[in-house]
């Protein structure tokens, strides 16, 4: 039988204040689809972009993204070592605007658009609770936590579905999917046990020490999560400027 993570997440609305329609902040500089460097243009543009979202975006309604509030975050068990729930409330994920993008491409007939990047630390800080095994040793408790993933390289590939509006087209992407490839994660969750110390240390260094199996387990629900996380702020930005506002020469096209 099949078994999937399950994933729940809601983004904080707070973060955007509605605006009806925006600009891109005069900062954010714009590609040509003409130009035969278009890919090596969006992948810088791009950068600079999430590097400008750290500072707020009154232009696109935009709050910082660094730290981006993230009300609730539940990671499902596994199917091997991870036999429990990670549910996480009220996280700051922090680091995202830290990203480095490593290649960036749009399939503009098909509206796909593929980038790479890595993100030198993501550091996901709030409460947790669990209660459930991890490599057979039984493990509960709930209080502050702090989870760490390590120059993290994501693959991102989004689908585009264009809509009118005001005369204008925009993109609404109907999904975004990412693989996720930390090279080293650290947990540190307070109050295992109910702050039975030896205990708690006994299983932060086995979840330390088998980060890998652990992380590998449970992939699948970060890598949704995380998808779900892109999906809202890339579709925030992209409902407000129309995609002619967003790259040059692209009239014919959409
Ligand atoms: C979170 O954990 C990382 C790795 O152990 C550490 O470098 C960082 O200082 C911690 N941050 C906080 C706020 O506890
Ligand atoms: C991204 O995709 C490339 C090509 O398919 C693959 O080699 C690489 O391992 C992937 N990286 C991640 C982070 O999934
Ligand atoms: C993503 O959306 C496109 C249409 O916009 C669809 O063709 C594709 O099957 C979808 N992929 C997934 C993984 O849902």
């Amino acid at each position: 039988m099949g078994f999937y993570a399950r994933v729940g997440l809601i983004l904080a609305a707070a973060v955007f204040c509605v605006t009806n329609s925006g600009k891109l902040p005069n900062s954010i500089g714009r590609c040509s689809v003409k130009d035969p460097e278009f890919n090596e243009c969006l992948k810088k543009n791009v950068e600079d972009a999430i590097h400008q979202f750290k500072k707020e975006t009154p232009e696109l309604g935009l709050n910082t993204l660094d730290p981006l509030d993230i009300p609730e975050l539940i990671i499902g068990e596994g199917h091997g070592p991870v036999n429990v729930v990670q549910h996480f409330k009220n996280v700051k994920l922090y680091g995202l605007t830290d990203s480095i993008v490593l290649s960036a491409s749009a399939d503009f007939k098909n509206r796909i658009l593929h980038a790479t990047s890595i993100t030198p630390e993501l550091r996901l800080q709030g409460e947790y609770s669990m209660r459930g095994r991890v490599m057979l040793l039984p493990v509960f408790g709930d209080g502050p936590c702090n989870v760490t993933l390590y120059n993290t390289k994501i693959n991102h590939t989004i689908y585009a579905e264009p809509f009118q509006k005001k005369g204008k087209t925009f993109w609404h992407f109907s999904n975004y999917t990412v693989t996720l490839r930390p090279d080293r994660m650290t947990y540190k969750f307070d109050n295992l046990f109910n702050g039975e110390e030896r205990l708690a240390n006994n299983i932060l260094n086995v979840l330390n020490e088998n980060w890998n199996e652990v992380f590998t387990d449970v992939r699948d629900g970060y890598e949704k999560s995380f998808g779900l996380i892109f999906h809202g702020l890339a579709n925030r930005v992209f409902s407000k400027v129309a995609v002619a506002d967003i790259f040059m020469d692209v009239e014919d096209l959409v």
